[in-house]
């Protein structure tokens, strides 16, 4: 019997390209940079699978550029915005995801973020290359305590409350929003509006969707405290960079630190990159080598359930 075909949209770690390799006839893209759309749509013609990442663009009719063989798209990433799933629905085709196992490097990362805006790190960094380091003083590079700050999570999903568990032991205070029940000893529920006022540090943890995108407006960064620092590790467009930028330069909030931006890649010369309360790195949320490794399995393992006909170890919601 012939293997099936599948198009894998970059290099990907060996535990999961592997497994594919061995099952599949695989069409390998190499390059550093992702297919243009155009290319992707000629390169998966006729394919039975398709693993692809965060930034490819699936839609309808990519999926009926690829033929009504396609059985299964796998991604290797837990957030799927790049993806019409209504589309896949519509075709009968899963979508597999890969959530789980990037909650606690992608948490990490966002304590790392807070950590390095409060105490002001990046600034610090730079303050020594710049030889303005001539002595120590009293009131140079003064950040912020995290014991007793309140830290306000938007979105309690599996990263929202890994993030706030690490918070607990820092001592923080956790305020959360979100559409369904928390539960959760120590976290108490507000409403948005009063996550925005009385949080020190919000961190956002929502997925991209119509209702999230441009959540924090202009209007919301006025209803914040003009000392805080907010934290972006979920997906770029939930934050209105142009007003973000007026709100750092006019002293609405103090600090931002992102590891995800509008549109990606943030270009060098991007205003928010010229300002001192910024810290931005380049969507590492999830890249840790052991992190990346059980998304490159996953993803694997969802590409092949799906192509031999066995449900998806984890298959995004049809819709
Ligand atoms: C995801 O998985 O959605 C992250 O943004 C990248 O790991």
């Amino acid at each position: 019997m012939s293997k099936p075909k599948v198009f894998v949209s970059r290099i990907i770690p060996a535990a999961g390209l592997d497994k594919i390799k061995a099952e599949c006839e695989v069409d390998l893209w190499t390059e550093q940079m992702p297919p243009p759309y155009e290319v992707l749509t000629e390169r998966v013609k006729g394919v039975d699978g398709l693993l692809c990442l965060l930034t490819d663009r699936i839609d309808g009719a990519l999926m009926d550029a690829a033929g009504p063989q396609l059985k299964v798209i796998s991604q290797m990433a837990v957030g799927y915005d790049n993806i019409d799933i209504a589309a896949a629905t519509e075709r009968g085709i899963p979508v597999g995801n890969t959530p789980g196992v990037l909650t606690e490097a992608t948490a990490d990362l966002t304590f790392a973020l807070l950590l390095a805006a409060a105490r002001r790190i990046v600034e610090g960094v730079n303050y020594i290359k710049a030889g303005e380091w001539k002595t120590w003083e009293p009131e140079t590079l003064l950040g912020a305590d995290l014991t007793g700050a309140t830290l306000g999570i938007v979105g309690w999903g599996r990263i929202g409350q890994a993030v706030a568990k690490r918070a607990s032991g820092f001592d923080m205070r956790i305020i959360a929003h979100s559409r369904s029940p928390i539960s959760e000893d120590g976290v108490k529920q507000v409403d948005f509006d009063t996550l925005l006022a009385k949080s020190d540090f919000v961190s956002l943890h929502t997925p991209l969707t119509p209702e999230t995108r441009h959540l924090i407006n202009r209007e919301a960064l006025r209803k914040m405290k003009h000392t805080a620092i907010l934290i972006n590790t979920a997906r770029g467009p939930i934050v209105d960079q142009e007003a973000l930028y007026d709100a750092l330069t006019d002293g609405t909030i103090a600090y931002a630190a992102l590891d995800v931006t509008d549109p990606e890649p943030m270009q060098p010369d991007h205003p928010l990159l010229s300002l001192p309360n910024v810290t931005i790195v380049p969507h590492i949320g999830s890249a840790s080598v052991q992190t990346r490794n059980r998304m490159a399995e996953i993803a694997a393992d969802n590409l092949l359930a799906g192509l031999f006909d066995k449900p998806l170890r984890h298959q995004v919601k049809p819709k």
